[in-house]
């Protein structure tokens, strides 16, 4: 079964007995400041789980697009090496807020797993959470498995939470024993190796979690369901690592065609490969969702997988950029189920290039000042960068920690990550405590009567597209080009300005490529 089937089979399937089929969410959760991006299907249905919101349907599925880069689900370091990590997914998912509980949830998976996906009931396994006696009595006689195919697990394994807070509850997972060929091993052993690999995680909601956390028992308790698209492609397609499946096939083939090379032919280039075909998959999507590279949140993490897969391009032999050439063959591999990909097309490779161009600029001079500072401390007598120095190639030449680690690495010299951290934390503090007081600005210019005022719309809109009416240096100097710290007025803003005791509102301002961050916001 192609993706796009296997996809389509399981949205039919639930759709078949009462789902709404509801379409994934962007990547950036709406009105939820708990998570920096969704890392699974039920994010956008959090408030149905908390009896908080009434959906219009009491079951639904959906195909999710989701990130998993920070936070509580992090995936990040294992991609590359790993053949079934990603930071971009999709997961496959059904839900029941208040309606079915574990039998039908239960019921419905064994079904479909056994029945369109045809996977051999003998090779296959469940897991209950320790004490879940009701989720192992459902499975012994919903399946027929034995019990020593239907294993109790710790809280690590079989418990899940959205993040630190949220909806949670204890899950029952399927596992799929890839190699039946072979003598069969102990469960643990087999799934720290890989080979009994989990496609699907049923979590049975019971309970929000709290910032002290205390635990409360839900409204009514709910289903959750969770199965990476990649890893059942790659089971149902027959292949060891979801890096063969057709989800990356396209990807792949266009990655190792831009760089006259093969995939699968050299290890240590394959690894760069996937993090280029997987980066590419979330840069795509995040920028097809609004994100922009920065220097903050969703915007920084959106930099650095840029980033990453560039420097992981330049160990494949690209010199210039060539990520947003790669662009098209994210879309045909989408082609039908996301239409956001090509709505953006345009926007995207602008940005992309753009970002590739100066992140290059900014290896090409900082490695220069990398091997500088280790030069420096050798003679020295040392063998570790100090946090100060690294921090310096960060703050000064805008080089990524990532980069600065790489180049010591290849010289054999350590780095102080924790006082790098020190340092960021220090410079993070200072900044705050600087925006906080507006002095930013040498003096606050005073404007004109001529000026209109400007129409304030902060109690409607967080966003706005507005007009410069008005620039001014850190001096009060009137400009038509700003580089560094200075002073706009707008014709409109939803930014509040300092008033009442309230200070003002901080964020960012795009436009033309360009993006400055707001520090404080006034009233003349
Ligand atoms: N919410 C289910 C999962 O992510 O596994």
């Amino acid at each position: 079964m192609l993706s796009r089937d296997i996809r389509r089979s399981f949205i039919d399937f639930y759709a078949g007995r009462g789902h709404a089929e509801v379409a994934s969410s962007p990547l950036v959760p709406r009105d939820d400041p708990t998570l920096l991006f969704v890392n699974a299907g039920m994010v956008q249905f959090k408030n149905y789980f908390l009896g908080v919101e009434q959906p219009d349907s009491p079951r639904a599925v959906t195909s999710q697009k989701c990130l998993r880069v920070s936070g509580k689900h992090n995936d990040l370091e294992n991609v590359g090496p790993s053949p079934r990590h990603h930071t971009f997914f999709e997961m496959l998912g059904n839900f029941s807020f208040g309606d079915y509980f574990k039998e039908e949830a239960i019921a419905s998976a064994w079904e479909l797993v056994t029945g369109p996906w045809g996977l051999r009931p003998d090779h296959l396994f469940a897991t209950v959470f320790e004490d879940d006696d009701e989720a192992e009595d459902l499975w012994l006689r919903i399946s027929g498995l034995p019990p020593g195919r239907v294993l109790r697990c710790g809280e690590k394994d079989n418990f899940w939470a959205m993040g630190e807070t949220g909806p949670c509850g204890p899950c029952s997972e399927i596992f799929v024993d890839t190699a039946p060929e072979l003598p069969e091993v102990g469960f643990d052993e087999g799934s720290d190796s890989g080979r009994y690999l989990e496609i699907w995680n049923l979590v049975f909601m019971q309970f929000e979690r709290h910032e002290d956390g205390r635990s409360e028992p839900l409204p009514n308790p709910s289903i959750d369901t969770g199965a990476g698209l990649e890893r059942v492609a790659a089971v149902l397609q027959g292949v060891d690592s979801n890096y063969d499946t057709d989800l990356f096939g396209t990807i792949l083939t266009a990655v190792a065609g831009t760089a006259g090379s093969e995939y699968g032919r050299d290890p240590e280039a394959d690894v760069s490969m996937r993090v280029v075909a997987d980066h590419l998959r979330a840069v795509g999507f995040l920028l097809a969702d609004g994100v922009l590279p920065s220097n903050e949140g969703r915007g920084y993490v959106l930099r650095r997988l840029l980033r990453r897969a560039s420097r992981h391009g330049m160990k494949l032999g690209f010199e210039e950029p060539f990520l947003a050439s790669l662009l098209p063959s994210l879309e045909e591999t989408f082609a039908g189920h996301y239409p956001e990909l090509e709505k953006a097309r345009e926007p995207s490779s602008a940005t992309v290039t753009a970002e590739e161009t100066r992140f290059l600029e900014t290896v090409a001079v900082g490695a220069g000042k990398v091997q500088q500072a280790i030069e420096e401390a050798r003679a020295a007598g040392g063998s570790v960068l100090g946090g100060e120095a690294v921090f310096r190639l960060y703050d000064t030449f805008g080089l990524p920690i990532e980069t600065v680690r790489e180049i010591a690495e290849e010289e054999q010299f350590g780095i102080d990550e924790e006082g790098f951290e020190t340092a960021l934390a220090e410079q993070r503090e200072r900044s705050r405590a600087k925006s906080l007081s507006g002095s930013a600005m040498a003096t606050r210019p005073r404007f004109g009567a001529d000026l209109a005022a400007t129409r304030f719309t902060g109690y409607r809109d967080l966003e706005l597209d507005a007009r410069v009416v008005d620039l001014r240096t850190a001096e009060g100097e009137s400009v038509v080009e700003l580089n560094g710290a200075g002073l706009a007025v707008f014709d409109q803003t939803p930014f509040y300005a300092e008033s009442g005791g309230q200070v003002g509102d901080v964020g960012l301002l795009t436009g033309n490529g360009d993006e400055a961050r707001v520090l404080d916001t006034f009233k003349d």
